[in-house]
């Protein structure tokens, strides 16, 4: 369970299975999602933001570490310290020890992982609360207890390790923890399953939350399996639709969890575009459906995406099928090296929660803590930390 304060005492809320939240200035109190946002928000339309917040870092000079995921605006970019996918941040985090606060520009499993992963003494701030993932909400701790009861009950849970993708709650994480298994991310998934099986032994078996594509894609594009050595976990149902037999014969058990922006990256999107773009290359994210994955000729993480647009020729085309801020940035960089860079889709759309980070909220935040006021801090409970941390540590040690 996390906390989140703005106020002197953490709240005591439980992860709740949100669908998107209202905007406004009110908090959620049974959700981790407040969206009050105390004191003075500037209005986006302040034309001195870019140099308040430039003041604002240069009052916190070393204190500060600002951290920007790929997803992140441009304007909220332009201010981080380091960027990076899931993984390099992770490990960003857990390498600055003398950062008295950790800024997060991403979403809220992102800057709990932070806080899992720096020391106590250190403080992660997320610039607006409302900035959650969909994908990390479709699994609870509740369902993920009942799911195991459910392999318990099939006879199968004494061969089968958790591998969670970072895009999870710090409960999550932690139940992955607690019960043998490791954190993944889109870079490192193959290797956390080679990893996960050694440890499952002789007819072992993953259960993957809480992303189905990333651990489908993984287990038969990049390992071989077969499509039908996966079944789907579905929470909503008696034993999560499956039989106590299907769970036996599987190897891959995959949570019925997606992400809503990769997932609407569809088939005729691939054949779209090969068609108006004869030659391109079409590269996208894991988090994408597999019949997408398939179609594709490149598939990994944001990373990935840029180091592989980065090597590209002069005069190659490419269709990137993942977030629009992330596609905007990288065609803007190429174009004047002669690399054309489309989007996949013509109707998908930003991540409209890792928007919710925007220069107004970041310039709030850093103002708030130049004048000595902590807000937004991400904490995550002892408890939780402990076993998170166990999962998030094998996952830096994958070789
Ligand atoms: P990576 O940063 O691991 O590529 O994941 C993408 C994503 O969806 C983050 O929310
Ligand atoms: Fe979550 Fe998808 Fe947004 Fe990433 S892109 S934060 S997985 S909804």
């Amino acid at each position: 369970m996390t906390a989140v304060s703005n106020a002197a005492e953490p709240l005591d809320v439980q992860p709740t299975p949100l669908a998107l939240l209202l905007l406004g200035r009110e908090a959620d109190p049974r959700s981790e999602r407040g969206v009050e946002c105390p004191g003075d928000l500037p209005s986006p339309s302040d034309p001195d933001l870019v140099e308040r917040a430039r003041a604002a870092k240069a009052r916190l000079g070393d204190r500060v570490f600002v951290l920007g995921h790929h997803y992140q605006r441009d304007e909220v970019i332009e201010f981080a310290d380091v960027t990076g996918d899931s993984f390099k941040l992770a490990r960003e985090a857990a390498a600055r020890p003398d950062a008295e606060y950790i800024v997060f520009c991403g979403v809220h499993f992102m800057a709990e992982s932070a806080d899992i992963l720096t020391s106590d003494r250190q403080q992660v701030v997320l610039p607006d609360l409302a900035a959650g993932c969909s994908m990390a909400d479709m699994a609870t701790a509740e369902q993920v207890a009942e799911c195991w009861d459910v392999l318990t009950e099939a006879g199968v849970a004494e061969r089968t390790v958790p591998v969670s993708y970072m895009n999870s709650s710090a409960d999550i994480k932690a139940f992955t923890g607690r019960h043998g298994g490791t954190i993944c991310t889109s870079s490192n998934a193959r290797r956390a399953l080679d990893w996960a099986f050694e440890q499952a032994g002789e007819d072992g078996k993953i259960l993957f939350l809480p992303d189905q594509h990333l651990g489908r894609n993984t287990a038969v594009r990049d390992m071989g399996m077969s499509l039908e050595d996966c079944v789907v976990y579905n929470p909503h149902k008696p034993n999560g639709g499956l039989t106590a037999e299907q769970l036996r014969d599987a190897r891959m058990i995959l949570w019925r969890g997606h992400c809503s922006v990769h997932g609407r990256f569809s088939l005729d999107s691939v054949n779209e575009v090969r068609e108006r773009l004869p030659g391109v290359n079409v590269l996208v994210h894991p988090e994408c459906k597999h019949e997408v994955v398939a179609a594709a000729d490149h598939v990994g993480s944001t990373e990935y995406i840029i180091n592989t647009l980065d090597a590209a020729p002069a005069g190659s085309k490419w269709a990137i099928g993942t977030e629009l801020n992330l596609v905007r940035r990288l065609a803007n960089r190429y174009a004047p090296e002669g690399k054309e860079i489309v989007f996949l889709d013509r109707t998908v759309c930003f991540c409209s929660t890792m928007n919710r980070i925007d220069l107004p909220h970041l310039v709030w935040a850093l103002e708030s803590l130049a004048d000595g006021k902590v807000v937004n801090r991400i904490q995550v409970d002892p408890e939780t930390e402990k076993f998170a941390k166990v999962a998030l540590e094998r996952m830096l040690a994958l070789p």
